[in-house]
This record gives C-alpha cells, structure tokens and sequence, in this order.
C-alpha cells in the first residue's frame, strides 16, 4: 500500500454497497432534479474521497519535480510518484516497475507500442485485431501499417458478440507478426479468452498487446498468467483520475523499441553528436510526468485492494442478472452482446427511438448513459446500427439502480414509441 493511501481496511469483510456509495462523493447529488443514477462508467468512473484526499495531500504538503530531488520535497514527490508505480506493479502483477510505463491513459500506451514496433514490420506482414475493438486498438496500428506496408486484419465477431474463434484460427499465420485485442469489449462488456489465444499467437512468434481499459475497473489481471506482450489501461476507467495511464511492457521488448517522444527525463546524455536514452521506465516519460495524478492512481488502486474482490465480483454480476431479467419488460428493447462471459455491461437499442434521444429522455430522469458509436464504428458497421445506448455499471451501483433504469426505459417505450 503506498504511504499516500487513505482506504479503508475496516472494509475488507463482506460488500456493503451503501457504505461504500458514501465513498464516492458525486454520487449522493441529484440531477435534473432526482438522484442522480451514473451508468457511465464505461466512459469514465467515479472517484472515491481517498483518491481525492491523495491527491489534496500531495499537493498541500509534497509536490515539486520528481527524480531531481537536491531538497526535501523533490524526494517527497519522487517516493510518492515512483510508489504508485510499486502499487500498480503489484497490481498487475508484473515481474519490475521497469516494465510499468506511465502514459496519457490507454490511447497513448497503444500509440507507444505500435511506434515502437514499427521497425520490426515490413510489407506483407499482418496485424490482427478484432471486429469488437474500441479506436484505439485500430487506429494506431493502421498508421503503423501505411509507414510500413504491414496490413492490419480483423477478426470476426459472432453475432452473440463473442470473438469467431475459426476466424482467429484461420487469420493466424506466419506472416502475422501482432495480435492487438480488447481483453474486455467497451460496446459488448464481452471478456475474450486472451489466455489461450496469447497462447497459440506465441507459437506463431506473435507479440501480443492486451487493450485492457474495460477489464481492469471489473478484474485484477496477473502478466505472469496472462503471458501478454504487452498490457494497457487508463487510470480514469479505475477509480482514478484523468490524464494518466499504464503501458506494461516486457522488458526485453521495452529495452529494444525506440522511445516515443524525445526532452528531458527520457535521456542518459545529450550532446550535439550523440543523445542516449534512459533507462526503462523512464526512457518512455518524456518530460515532466503527471505526478498528482499517478499518485491517485495508487490510492484507487489502494482503495480496491481493500476491497473484498470476489464479493465485489459477485456484486456486479447480480446487476448485470437484474438487467438482463428486465430486458423482456420493455417491448422493442434489443441487447447487443450475449457473451457467456460479460462484465457488466448492457448495450441496446429501443425500436422506434434513436439511441441519443433515449440518453437525453433518460438523463432527464436523472439516469446517465452513454449513446453513439463508442469508439467502435466497425462494430456499429457489422450490426447494422448507427449507434447503441450503452448502461455501464461499476461495483457501487445498486440493484434498484437497475431497477429505476428499466423503470426508465419502459416509460420511455410507453410514451415515444
Ligand atoms: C476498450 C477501450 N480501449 C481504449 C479506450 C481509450 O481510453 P482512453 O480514452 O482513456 O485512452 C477506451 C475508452 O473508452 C476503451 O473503452
């Protein structure tokens, strides 16, 4: 546990959803005059008061540059800053905190991975991805492959939202050179069986990266497990704030990719005939980092680990049974992503309504969902829909916040459709 943290361990026993509500101070506000219901959180999550009391700290009473330490404050920084890294270390379950790269959040952390394997890509070589993947797993890679001449490929997607394992096997070849996956579907909440695909990509001589921004607010992820290449995530999905997140990277790979961005901390020595990087991590943080931010990170990170996950697991899992028992109470209502293994996630459709006038009429009960493309066209593209609306449920909603969605809906469905 970093020194910054403020969770608390008297929570560890059992999951009392009210106590741990009145750990997230947004939450007990009313909009448009009700109570406010946030099924957003596939957008971005809450933050519980540790994170906000983390970051008050380290701005009251320890905040200047880190690694330049001459005085007290700059080490202050630096034990706070390079402990967080030690917290999501242990988070991930990776073998050094040379291997956690502190990114922008998991747009970035994809964009360091495909700029760094470039040179390893030459024409004809093939870049899987998946049909169920956000931007951000695609885009980078395509860019990649118009400065190389590599192609970027998708797998399939079966119509129950599930990843078409007989498009995989007949994608995978020895021309593939990297498979990009979403551990867990921001549209479908699908979880993907990475662990046995990583497994037959590695025979192939695959690297392998894991887009894991909607796995890890549901799921603690083990690398040594996983045997990814490389793992990436966003702070603001956990629990913590904006402008921060996380490339896991195996060493030996992170050692031989060139850096993404050039200044001060990524260097070893400048001269005008000859620059040489840093270390890892810090060959991959140029410039001053998002420090304040990192330390809250630690402290969501901390928050959870005092948690009782599987509870918690179990707690998440009874929202997404509610939903899916109210489903049938709303005529015209369609889910999109049937996947045996889901988060809980629930993207749909309403006959007779587009999905941003079914966000606003919902917000207008004070119900906060997601409508439009999510990031993920391709996907809209294979379901022949414009766009989804999409109810994102973290471990502090509530089963009568299930209830009042659907509540929501089947007024909706009576009175515009
Ligand atoms: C699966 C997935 N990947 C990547 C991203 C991009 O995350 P960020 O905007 O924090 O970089 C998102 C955000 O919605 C996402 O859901």
């Amino acid at each position: 546990m970093s020194d910054l943290s403020t969770a608390n361990p008297s929570r560890a026993k059992g999951f009392d959803v009210q106590a741990i509500r009145r750990d997230f101070p947004i939450l007990s506000q009313e909009v448009n005059g009700k109570p406010l219901v946030y099924l957003d959180n596939g957008a971005s999550a809450q933050k519980p008061q540790a994170v906000l009391d983390a970051m008050d700290r380290y701005y009251r009473e320890m905040h200047s540059n880190v690694h330049r330490g001459a005085h007290t404050l700059g080490d202050r920084a630096t034990t706070a800053f390079e402990g967080a890294r030690e917290t999501v270390r242990r988070f991930l379950n990776a073998g050094s905190t040379r291997e956690i790269i502190w990114t922008r959040g998991t747009t970035e952390a994809i964009n360091v991975v495909a700029n760094g394997l470039a040179p390893r890509l030459k024409e004809g070589d093939e870049i899987l991805v998946s049909h169920m993947e956000h931007h951000a797993n695609i885009v980078p890679w395509q860019m990649i492959a118009e400065r190389t001449g590599a192609k970027v490929i998708p797998i399939q997607v079966t119509p129950e939202g599930e990843l078409d394992l007989d498009s995989f096997n007949s994608l995978l070849n020895e021309r593939t050179r990297i498979l990009a996956l979403a551990h867990v579907s921001n549209v479908l909440g699908t979880v993907n069986p990475v662990a046995p695909l990583i497994e037959q990509a590695k025979k192939f001589g695959v690297l392998t990266l894991l887009d894991a921004a909607q796995a890890v607010p549901h799921f603690q992820p083990n690398m040594q497990e996983l045997g990814c290449d490389f793992y990436t995530f966003s702070s603001h999905k956990l629990f913590g704030p904006t402008g921060i997140g996380v490339l896991y990277g195996r060493a030996e790979l992170l050692e031989e990719m060139p850096p993404y961005q050039g200044g001060g901390e990524m260097i070893e020595r400048v001269s005008f005939e000859r620059t040489t990087w840093n270390v890892l991590p810090y060959k991959f943080e140029a410039g001053t980092p998002a420090i304040a931010e990192a330390v809250g990170l630690g402290a969501a990170i901390d928050y959870l680990n005092a948690l009782d996950r599987p509870a918690m697991e179990a707690a998440e899992m009874a929202l997404l049974e509610r939903a899916n028992e109210l489903v049938p109470s709303v005529p015209g209502l369609k889910i999109l992503g049937n996947a045996a293994r889901k988060v809980p996630v629930l993207s749909f459709t309403l006959e007779g309504l587009h999905p941003s006038d079914l966000g606003t009429l919902l917000d207008q009960q004070g119900i906060a969902i997601r409508t439009g493309h999510h990031c993920a066209m391709p996907l809209m593209d294979f379901y022949g829909v414009p766009g989804t609306a999409r109810a994102s449920f973290a471990f502090y909603n509530t089963l009568d916040e299930v209830d009042q969605l659907f509540a929501g809906l089947q007024k909706i469905q009576r009175l515009f459709t």
